[in-house]
């Protein structure tokens, strides 16, 4: 996917009427809320259709006979019924619900290397992924006696793809990366990458929690084999997430939890498992988020999402320039093909303190290692501060932006 760059016909203040979290003042300034990649806000509509749930249909789903079940039961795989069309799976129950993408992957981790990896195999990860896609990976590979190998970046933040080529081999079991980096917002290859791995028959486990977001997909189109993102990050509520998954690869795959709603038959002797989704769904799932994060998708659906990205991407341009203009200011991830991410440092001044005078004037940034520590480490530096961009996001607030890091260098000067 390369970043959406068509001139965008945007009305971004009718949209940040959906959004009633926008509206508030901090720190007896105007919110601006720049964090968008730990965590999207949220419109009425999705913030109605839980509150509804909750009011009028809250029951649980699956087991029950009596009407109030039977319609949640209907509200919630109907969520999934939408989360199918969103991400053009083949079908529904490709679909898993998880909490978020740190579950989804964790899910992928676990059973896929249960049966599929072997003392001796190699998993590759990339040098630019969130600790959500390295961790587990690693866990996966003491256990099984399977080892990390790692794809590099460049210094600009981009995989270099010859070296990730020259990785692939018949002990490879897995590719883990990124669609698009936490830390750098890096858009990676990942079709081509995918098509790479298949000539070898190496399925690939693809992190879209800042994808999913930005821009359109379409998991048959990148042939992809496990995509897990999150919902907090698309404008739905925490706890809700998704795991896809080919379902030649997850019917092969064991269970990641057991328990109740996740069996056929139990005794003490033996159990035999459920088809799926229910196989990889085990226990009272979060109903009333599930249901949320159909209405993301409803919301997302409502609006010119094409558009949306196209003007995210105009923010990002915007944002990068203005900053770049600030001596003192490094913008860390300077790749060729960048999605709403923009991390900097400023000479002399921990992060921490840029986030918080920043705060003052009301703007919300995040400033750490963004559960990114192999990322700051091959940057050298400690942590960044990071602005992050949703639809929306205005250009008067990445000028307050610009004008408030110009402010923290004076005060540290
Ligand atoms: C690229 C990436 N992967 C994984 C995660 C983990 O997402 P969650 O905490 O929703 O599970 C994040 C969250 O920031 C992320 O940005």
């Amino acid at each position: 996917m390369e970043a959406v760059r068509q001139m965008s016909n945007w009305d971004v203040e009718k949209i940040r009427k959906d959004f009633p979290v926008l509206s508030q003042t901090v720190n007896g300034k105007p919110l601006v809320y720049l964090d968008n990649s730990a965590s999207s806000q949220v419109p009425q509509l999705v913030i109605d259709r839980g509150s509804k749930y909750l009011a009028e249909e809250h029951s649980n789903i699956h087991r029950g006979v009596h009407y109030l079940s039977q319609h949640a039961t209907t509200a919630y795989e109907a969520a999934r019924e939408k989360i199918k069309r969103f991400i053009n799976a083949k079908e529904a129950k490709e679909c898993i619900f998880v909490r978020g993408t740190t579950e989804g992957i964790n899910l992928v981790a676990y059973s896929y290397s249960k049966k599929f990896i072997n003392e001796g195999d190699e998993i590759l990860v990339s040098q630019m992924e969130h600790h959500s896609n390295i961790i587990p990976w690693q866990m996966a590979a003491e256990e099984r006696g399977a080892k990390i190998r790692v794809i590099p970046m460049n210094d600009r933040g981009e995989l270099i793809i010859d070296e990730y080529e020259n990785l692939l081999n018949e002990r490879t079991k897995i590719v883990a990366v990124a669609h698009v980096s936490n830390s750098l917002g890096t858009i990676n290859p990942i079709k081509e990458m995918i098509a790479t791995a298949h000539k070898f028959g190496v399925p690939v486990c693809v992190d879209a929690a800042q994808s999913v977001p930005h821009f359109p997909v379409d998991v048959q189109d990148l042939d992809v084999d496990f995509f897990a993102f999150s919902g907090h990050k698309m404008f739905g509520p925490t706890g809700s997430g998704i795991v896809y998954g080919k379902k030649e690869w997850l019917d092969k795959m064991p269970p990641y939890q057991t328990g109740g709603g996740m069996i056929r038959t139990v005794s003490f002797e033996a159990t035999t498992f459920a088809g799926l989704p229910d196989k990889f769904e085990a226990g009272t799932p979060a109903i009333a988020a599930g249901i949320g994060l159909g209405a993301a998708v409803d919301y997302i659906n409502s609006i010119d999402f094409e558009a949306a990205a196209a003007y995210e991407y105009e923010l990002l341009e915007y944002a990068t320039q203005r900053l770049s203009d600030i001596p003192g200011v490094t913008i860390i991830g300077t790749a060729a093909n960048k999605a709403s991410v923009l991390s900097f440092t400023i000479e002399d001044v921990h992060p921490h303190d840029i986030g918080t005078i920043l705060d003052q004037d009301g703007i919300a940034v995040r400033a750490g290692h963004h559960c990114a520590q192999p990322v700051m480490e091959f940057f050298d530096v400690p942590a960044t501060a990071r602005a992050s961009f949703a639809f929306y996001n205005t250009r008067e607030e990445i000028d307050k932006l610009a004008d408030a890091v110009q402010k923290v260098i004076e005060v540290f000067a």
